[in-house]
């Protein structure tokens, strides 16, 4: 079973990547982004209690994501592994899914780190947000916000996977199919 974490920063292309992903190999996405995001087009008290956050480009409470996640997992039936994208972003949440995983008699196959300049991430979340209609693309203060929050809260995600062996960093930078031959590349050897 493939259970891969594709990490970065804001812009970096994890949710494109993944698309790709889970047609070639079979696998369930799990975006916590994404997920939150149905929440609050749906009006849940989840979506009314993440939306404060998302607004503004911080991260939402560990217990609230964790629970969200492990929800979704339990009620995946059948699935051949999962793309983790956008989760986990700091290391209380990788431990916690460790252990999720742990009981379900499931591991991480690996990280696959997105590399891309940060000058970069912020053209493609402009370009981006024309379009979007999030308000998290909408303003330079949040995408700003969104960058520096990766750095100081999730960038140490990498290391802990780094220290179990299981980091990949590929070049994010180029056209999306030849990024996605790179990852798949990676995954192959999973
Ligand atoms: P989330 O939805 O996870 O957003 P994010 O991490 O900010 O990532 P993005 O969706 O902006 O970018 P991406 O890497 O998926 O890039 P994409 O493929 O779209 O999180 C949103 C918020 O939810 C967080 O700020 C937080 O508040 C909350 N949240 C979510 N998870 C959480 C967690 N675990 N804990 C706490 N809070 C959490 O690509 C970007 C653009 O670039 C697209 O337009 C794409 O078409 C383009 N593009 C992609 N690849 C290329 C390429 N190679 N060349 C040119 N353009 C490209």
């Amino acid at each position: 079973m493939l259970n891969i974490v594709l990490f970065g920063p804001p812009g970096a292309g994890k949710g494109t990547q993944s698309e790709k992903l889970i047609e070639k190999y079979n696998l369930t996405h799990l975006s916590t982004g994404d997920l939150f995001r149905k929440h609050l087009g749906e009006g849940t008290s989840l979506g009314n209690l993440a939306k404060q956050y998302m607004n503004e480009g911080k991260l939402v409470p560990d217990e609230v994501v964790i629970g969200m996640v492990e929800e979704k997992i339990k009620d995946t039936q059948d699935s051949k592994g999962f793309i983790f994208d956008g989760f986990p972003r700091t290391v209380a949440q990788a431990e916690a899914l460790d252990k999720m995983l742990s009981v379900l008699d499931m591991e991480i196959s690996g990280m696959i780190a997105l590399d891309v300049p940060e000058e970069t991430l912020k053209e493609r979340i402009r370009e981006r947000g024309k379009t979007s209609g999030r308000v998290d693309d909408q303003d330079e203060v949040k995408i700003a916000t969104r960058i520096k929050v990766y750095l100081d809260e999730t960038l140490p995600v990498a290391s802990y996977y780094e220290n179990q062996g299981k980091l990949t960093k590929i070049h994010g930078v180029g056209t999306i199919d030849a990024i996605f031959e790179d990852i798949s590349k990676v995954v192959d050897k999973y």
